[in-house]
């Protein structure tokens, strides 16, 4: 069984106070095998927010596997956005824009859906998809394949569509790869299911860990427990003056047919 701490849309810059003391110190009790981080580190990519964000990063229990988010390009700045867009990023949180981490059982690799050309959307670029396919094509055939975008091509927990280009064209690629979970961010609301067009790869969104930008009404992050063929996705919320609590949990199963909900009891 594997662990993994899955934080999205830290956005410093933009974070409630309260609440990066009590995940720290709660993450560490959780003892998760990884940290996945799956984008929007800062708010506004300014050198102060990154410097923020890594010292963040620093006292998550590792390996932390992060990606770049929307907010992690300058927006302002327009020369920084199209000719290097990630490079405060890289600066800061590390070289790699798509980092691939092996864990026994499992092969974790972050794909930068970031589009410096557009304003907030994403994308899967070309390039993208090869390295993601190339990674889970190497890997052991029993280990779960777990890809980590900021932008997810399935609509958010709202049925607002899924703000990405092409998102079925990307879906067909991410099953294409063999990618049997996708970690993502980006909406601000936690979301799990699958698309009924590829039922083998299970979607699994949290809302934002510690940002003031909320679109649920408080913070969440989660704890993903990973088996052979099994995901149970434990959600924690921010409670006032609680710190975070453990809330609802969801189960899945995968089969040659591919995934199914599990009824919580079971
Ligand atoms: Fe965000």
């Amino acid at each position: 069984m594997i662990r993994l701490l899955h934080l999205s849309d830290v956005h410093f810059g933009a974070v409630n106070d309260r609440l990066p003391g009590p995940i720290v110190a709660l993450a560490h009790d959780l003892r998760p095998d990884a940290t996945v981080i799956s984008g929007d580190l800062t708010q506004r990519a300014r050198p102060a927010q990154f410097a923020a964000a890594r010292a963040f990063v620093d006292l998550l229990p590792g390996p932390v596997l992060c990606v770049p988010g929307n907010h992690d390009m300058p927006l302002w700045n327009l020369g920084l956005r199209l000719l290097a867009p990630f490079a405060r990023y890289r600066r800061a949180i590390g070289p790699e824009l798509e980092p691939t981490l092996a864990l026994p059982g499992a092969i974790i690799q972050g794909v930068n859906t970031a589009n410096p050309f557009v304003w907030k959307s994403g994308q899967l670029g070309r390039s993208s998809a090869k390295r993601l396919t190339t990674a889970f094509a190497a890997a052991p055939p029993d280990v779960m394949r777990i890809a980590v975008l900021h932008h997810a091509p399935v609509p958010a927990a709202d049925g607002t569509p899924a703000d990405m280009a092409d998102p079925a064209a990307v879906l067909g690629a991410l099953a294409l790869a063999g990618t049997d979970i996708v970690l993502s961010g980006h909406t601000h609301m936690p979301h799990a299911g699958f698309a009924e067009t590829a039922a083998g790869v299970l979607f699994l969104q949290v809302g934002t860990a510690i940002s003031t930008r909320l679109k649920t009404d408080t913070n969440d992050f989660a704890l993903i427990e990973i088996g052979a063929d099994t995901v149970t996705q434990h959600a924690w919320l921010a409670r006032q003056d609680e710190g975070f609590v453990q809330s609802a949990k969801a189960r899945f199963l995968k089969s040659s047919t591919g995934w199914r909900a599990l009824p919580d009891a079971v």
